[in-house]
């Protein structure tokens, strides 16, 4: 069975051709991340102006790249949300009316639950029941997955999404969109001992948080420049040397790392699956995985660093073991499915 995954929630035009979930026949991804890096961050008009500009060229690539058409294609999976609101509604729009002109199935997709599915890529699959951090500009999260659809969030972040927190540190210091990125390559110059962060205390252990993190490295920052602490994040980045641009990114590093580790490890210890899954942006991170290698007592799975961050064909996985789902406009008129917001 061949779905076109179609994905379009933030800053990412990507377009995908997966056969049964697993084989990979094309990934295309038209990144917006020059148009925004000005901006220091996305500008949500902007992003959905792109997509509408460079959509269905990408669908056409994605078609052309796993040499099929139509024909051959039995369904088409869009993400329905989370995500920005107009950036979605591109995709929606779109998967909805090819879905009727081409006589098509349309399987809407949760974009978190789909960041898992990146796993399902990769041979062999991992198994349930399955433990998955799910770590993006977005989410934060820990769930058990005892099967397809059938899942139990154990944790979540109640403030901050932990990419969020490599993204808004990146911008107090003078590095560049997106941070996650920026911060990890600052970090490998820098001591990770510079600095010490206090790491937050939740009431659930495996919720997260991290806005008061991220408060912390701007206060510390601030001291560090002066101790001005009503000086503009924005007026920072031109007092900090290169030296201590690379100590604030490898200290903060340690302690995100610290925390996700931590958290993996205590819902392994409590619930023993027989497989542990990272996925989202964040889980492209190498200390992440170095340390998570060193941690914990099984081995992690994880997907290639272009798998991690947003792509279509993870949703296209995902349709294929959601496809009961899928939902047939052929008698309908043309009607978007409504878009799910953050
Ligand atoms: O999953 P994703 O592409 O989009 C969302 O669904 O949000 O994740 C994007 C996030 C950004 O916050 C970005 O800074 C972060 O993932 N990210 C990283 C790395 N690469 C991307 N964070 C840490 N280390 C990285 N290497
Ligand atoms: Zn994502």
């Amino acid at each position: 069975m061949k779905i076109l995954g179609i994905e379009t929630s933030c800053d990412e035009t990507a377009a995908s051709v997966v056969e049964d979930g697993t084989k990979l026949l094309s990934n295309i991804i038209a990144s917006q991340i020059d148009i925004h890096a000005q901006y220091g961050g996305v500008v949500p008009e902007i992003a959905a102006r792109s997509h509408i500009e460079v959509m269905l060229p990408v669908v056409e690539k994605a078609l052309t790249e796993a040499k099929t058409n139509w024909d051959n294609i039995d369904a088409i999976a869009v993400t329905q949300g989370p995500g920005l609101v107009g950036s979605l509604l591109i995709g929606v729009l779109t998967a909805s009316t090819l879905a009727h002109l081409k006589n098509k199935p349309l399987i809407p997709i949760n974009h978190v639950e789909a960041h898992v599915y990146a796993n399902f890529l990769n041979e062999p699959a991992p198994l349930f029941p399955l433990l998955a951090l799910i770590v993006s500009g977005g989410h934060t999260q820990l769930a058990l997955f005892q099967d397809h659809e059938n899942y139990e969030l154990l944790g979540q972040t109640q403030d901050d999404a932990a990419g969020e927190a490599f993204d808004k540190v990146a911008k107090v210091i003078g590095l560049g969109y997106p941070g996650g990125p920026s911060v990890a390559r600052a970090a490998e110059q820098g001591s990770d001992t510079a600095f010490v962060y206090t790491k937050p205390k939740t009431a659930n252990p495996l919720d997260f948080s991290f806005s008061g993190l991220k408060t912390g490295v701007l206060r510390e920052t601030q001291k560090l420049v002066g101790g001005d602490y009503t000086m503009l994040s924005s007026q920072i980045p031109a007092l900090l040397s290169d030296n201590q641009r690379a100590d604030i990114a490898a200290s903060f590093q340690k302690t995100v790392v610290t925390i996700l580790c931590d958290h993996l490890l205590a819902a392994y210890k409590q619930y023993r699956p027989r497989s542990v899954v990272i996925a989202g942006g964040v889980a492209a991170n190498q200390e992440l995985r170095r340390v998570l290698k060193l941690r914990l007592p099984v081995e992690i799975t994880y997907a290639p660093i272009s798998l991690c961050t947003d792509n279509a064909a993870m949703i296209a996985s995902c349709a294929f073991y959601q496809r009961d789902r899928g939902v047939d406009l052929r008698k309908s008129p043309i009607q978007p499915m409504p878009v799910l917001s953050m």
